[in-house]
Formats: structure tokens, sequence, C-alpha cells
């Protein structure tokens, strides 16, 4: 079968779903038949995407976490369990950016922060929701981390975020060895430059230079070109992908950019 209809009713955990790419994710998974609990530190907006979510038909709750604190992280798998009765999948996307200055001028609080989230909060997300998701027994288990292209390449100016982004990676590589007999697959997505809010106040002209440096074909990703990557993982079309970080970057991570002279650029016209 080479459509989505696997995904039906697998309850799946988004953190970090009141916005960009995790609320993208999770209104891609409801309206593929997935129960989902939306999961964020922002309980005003996650309401809002559960609401948009039951609008069309779609089962989702809200589940208020802040994913750097163990405590909240295991009350949002039990709230799962008790909710659904059960969990299939967890998608540990919530995730903050620093600031961009070289590697001695970040304070220790500013590192401690971002791994505390970025870093930790993957894996309190990988700890307790790979528990439940063995102990429901699920067939086709999943766990998605988002990292970042800086999950596998280096970057000046970001080192903090760079070295949580490497460690989610490497939390996913490992983890997949860990579940691969108990089927569950653990897959890491590596987004490029999408449009979110974690662009913060950047005015539209700096983002779009951004897109022309960064990406070869001169846009920024749409969330859903992320969620569509988070769907087919979590669909048992993707059962023999495991440990593999996958980028979503219109091929930006492929390789330098040169400038290119055509000698027919009249095939264009
Ligand atoms: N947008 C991009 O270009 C891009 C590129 C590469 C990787 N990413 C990664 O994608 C993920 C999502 O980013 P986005 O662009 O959607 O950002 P975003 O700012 O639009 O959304 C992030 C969400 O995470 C929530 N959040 C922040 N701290 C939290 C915490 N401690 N606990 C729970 N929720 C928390 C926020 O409230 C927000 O709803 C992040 O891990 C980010 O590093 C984004």
């Amino acid at each position: 079968m080479t459509d989505f209809t696997s995904v039906q009713n697998k309850v799946a955990i988004v953190t970090g779903a009141s916005d960009g790419l995790g609320k993208a994710i999770a209104k891609c998974y409801a309206e593929n038949g997935m129960k989902v609990i939306v999961s964020d530190i922002n309980t005003e907006k996650g309401s809002k995407v559960v609401e948009e979510i039951k609008a069309t038909g779609g089962e989702a709750s809200f589940f208020r976490t802040d994913v750097s604190q163990e405590e909240d992280v295991k009350a949002m798998v039990d709230f799962a369990i008790e909710t659904y009765g059960r969990l299939d999948g967890i998608v540990n996307n919530a995730g903050i950016s620093a600031e961009s200055r070289p590697t001695h001028e970040y304070s220790i609080s500013e590192f401690d922060r971002l791994t505390s989230i970025d870093l930790k909060g993957v894996f309190l997300g990988m700890k307790f929701g790979i528990e439940a998701i063995l102990k429901s027994k699920s067939s086709s288990g999943f766990v998605v981390n988002v990292a970042s292209l800086a999950g596998i390449l280096g970057n000046s100016s970001m080192a903090i975020y760079t070295s949580a982004k490497h460690g989610v990676v490497g939390l996913t590589k490992s983890a997949a060895l860990d579940y691969a007999p108990y089927n569950i697959t653990v897959n890491a997505i590596c987004p490029g430059t999408i449009k979110t809010s974690i662009w913060g106040n950047a005015p539209e002209e700096v983002i779009q230079q951004y897109a022309k440096l960064l990406s070869p074909n001169g846009r920024l990703g749409d969330p859903k070109e992320v969620a569509h990557l988070a769907l087919f993982l979590a669909s048992d079309l993707a059962r023999y992908i495991s440990g593999s970080a996958i980028t979503v970057d219109a091929g930006s991570s492929a390789g330098k950019l040169t400038p290119t002279q055509w000698a027919h650029p009249e095939i264009l016209e």
C-alpha cells in the first residue's frame, strides 16, 4: 500500500506544537487520522491549534510542557496514556535558537539554557516516550527528532545551537540501534531554512537575503514541507528507515554553491 492510511489511529505526541514546524506536523498528523497530543510551553497558542484540528474533524488534546523539565515531560507522556490508552510515536520538535556570536562570547547560562531545551528536552522526550511506546506494545513505534542542518554541519557564530543539534543526531543514531529489535524507528529531520517564528522579528528583506544565501532554490521552506516527511516517518511505508538524519533543505547541504554560466540559457525561455 503506498498511501498514508497506516497512520490512522496512531497516537503521537508533538512537542513545540503551538507554532511553526510542530504546529504543521500536529495538523498534518491529525488530518491523516492520527490522535495527537499537542504539547508546548505556550498554552494559549497550543489550545488554538487543538481547536483548529477539532474544527476540521481531527482528534487532538493540549498538554502544557516545558521540555527541559523532567516532571513536565513525564506528566505529558502519562497524559497521553490516560487520554488515548497508548502511545505509538513522539516528535521531539520543541527548540529555541541562540543569538549569533563567536564561541567565546556565549555565556555559560546561555549554553545551559539552550542545551536544556534543544538537547536535554529531546533526551527526556525519548526517555519517557520510548518507555511508553514499549509498554504500549506498538507494532510500528516511531521517534522523530527535529534536529537541523546544524546537526550535521558546523556553523560559524552558532556553536551552542550546533552542539545541541549534533547531540540530537547522536541520540537518534544510538537509540535507533537500541530499539530496532523492538519495532521502534528513530530518525532525525534536519530542516534548512524554513519560514517560522524562530526567525523572530527579522525584517522580511533580511529573511529573503538569507533565503537567497542559504537555499539553492532561492526560497525559504514551508513548514508543511517538513511535516510531510514527519508523516512519512510515522507511516508504515518507512519501517525500514531508522537512524537517519534526513535533510529538508532544497539541497543546501549537498555541497558548495558556485556561480554557473549556462552555455544555452535560452532553454528556459
Ligand atoms: N525554522 C527553521 O528554519 C528551522 C531550521 C532548522 C531546525 N529547526 C528546528 O525546528 C524546531 C521547531 O522550530 P520552529 O522553527 O518551528 O520554531 P518556532 O519558534 O516557530 O516554534 C517553536 C515552538 O517550541 C515551543 N517551545 C519553546 N521552548 C519550549 C520549551 N522549553 N518547552 C516546550 N515548548 C517550547 C515554542 O513555544 C514554539 O511553539 C526547533 O527544534 C528548531 O531548532 C527550525
